[in-house]
């Protein structure tokens, strides 16, 4: 297939294409670089032997967007392309929704005119809302705690209206867990700019010298040792995950399919903190500081059915997450060149 990739030079996006490359696709990259570093993309040559066709601009631009649906004769789109950090999504909430929105309004009307009908598309377990029973299953209801969560809830919403309107559309839901690891060659990984929201790139950046010591955000949650669980799943895991389901949208009647991306493990910070130590060799400092607002005490997935229905299942472990992520904070200590 030839797969248009949005959002294709940032930590998820990238480790897709590379698998999608060796899977024997065409892939043709569509990134503003709001998010991450050009550089990236010598990265991705490198581990592919073969050039990215890139297209740097922004997607929320219909006419581009359109201009190049005109240029490429493409059979599906992964859409990865959207800011995604929560604490930002209460700060600039029309960011948010303008960005991640309009992105997918580019994308649908630029399929809709040129007969692409397939769409892979980046959800998030956020879509479970507030407080959700564990394991979660994809027919609980959703809804949403802050911006970032609401872009994600409504682009669901507008891609079940396009599916009622065009039932040719075959769109996948995939609901990611909480993505860690980095490509087992040390080369490409996680770069947060700025100091980092989410858990496994800031314990890296402890490890690594970048920050003195980690926070642990409340240790009297009802779990396993008073921190909050997570349903950790390694990059290559959810790329490989994404293949499967474009694999999948090939052969359903389905217009919408929604599937959990994830392991159905659940690890808490410091069982987290405490693999790193493993990986890394030396012990990692930390405090424990109040809870974090709008936190909750456990997720994770039930994943059975991107199992049945996908012939998926994550494989890799916490060490193997921990050990990919050191090697590429190891040797990119401050990630990704300029
Ligand atoms: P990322 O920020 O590394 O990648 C997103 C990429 O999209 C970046 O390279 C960015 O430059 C690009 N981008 C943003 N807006 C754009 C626009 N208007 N036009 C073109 N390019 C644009 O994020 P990621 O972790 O790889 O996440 C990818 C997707 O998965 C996002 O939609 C995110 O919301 C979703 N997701 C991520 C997580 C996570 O924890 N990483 C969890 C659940 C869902
Ligand atoms: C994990 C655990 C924290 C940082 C977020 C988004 C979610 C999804 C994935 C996109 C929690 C604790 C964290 C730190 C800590 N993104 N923690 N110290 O909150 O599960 O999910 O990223 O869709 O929408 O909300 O992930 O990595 O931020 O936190 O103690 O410095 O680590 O309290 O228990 P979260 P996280």
């Amino acid at each position: 297939m030839r797969v248009l990739v949005s959002g294709g030079a940032g930590f998820i996006g990238s480790h897709t294409v590379v698998q999608l490359v060796a899977a024997g696709h065409d892939v043709v990259v569509v990134d503003s670089f709001a998010n991450s570093k050009r550089s990236v993309v010598a990265r991705i040559e490198a581990l592919t032997g073969r050039p990215v066709e890139l297209h740097a601009f922004d997607l929320t631009d219909r006419d581009k967007t359109e201009r190049l649906f005109g240029e490429e004769a493409l059979d599906a789109v992964i859409h990865f392309a959207g800011y995604k950090a929560v604490g930002e999504s209460v700060e600039r909430p029309v960011d948010y929704y303008e960005n991640n929105l309009g992105t997918t309004f580019s994308l649908l009307r630029a399929m809709s005119r040129h007969g692409v009908s397939t769409m892979v598309f980046s959800s998030s377990a956020t879509v479970y809302g507030a407080d959700p029973p564990v394991p979660m299953q994809e027919d609980l209801p959703t809804s949403a705690t802050n911006p970032y969560g609401w872009t994600k809830v409504m682009q669901e919403q507008i891609f079940r209206d396009a599916a009622v309107a065009d039932p040719s559309l075959r769109i996948a839901l995939l609901r990611y867990f909480n993505p860690v690891g980095a490509h087992p060659s040390g080369t490409m990984g996680e770069d947060p700019s700025g100091i980092p929201n989410n858990l496994m790139p800031f314990i890296a950046q402890v490890a690594v010298g970048r920050r003195e010591r980690l926070g642990v955000f409340g240790n009297d949650y009802p779990t396993v040792d008073g921190t909050g669980v997570r349903d950790y799943i390694h990059v290559e895991d959810l790329a490989a995950g994404h293949i499967a389901a474009l694999h999948r949208l090939t052969q359903t009647d389905e217009p919408v399919s929604v599937w959990n991306l994830g392991t159905g493990q659940g690890t808490s910070v410091l069982e987290l903190l405490h693999a790193f130590e493993r990986a890394c060799g030396h012990e990692l400092p930390y405090e424990v500081l109040p809870r974090r607002a709008g936190d909750i005490a456990e997720s994770y997935a039930d994943p059975s059915r991107a199992h049945a229905e996908l012939g998926w299942r994550a494989v890799k472990t916490i060490d193997d997450m921990c050990r990919d992520t050191w090697r590429w904070q190891s040797q990119n200590p401050e990630g990704y060149p300029e």
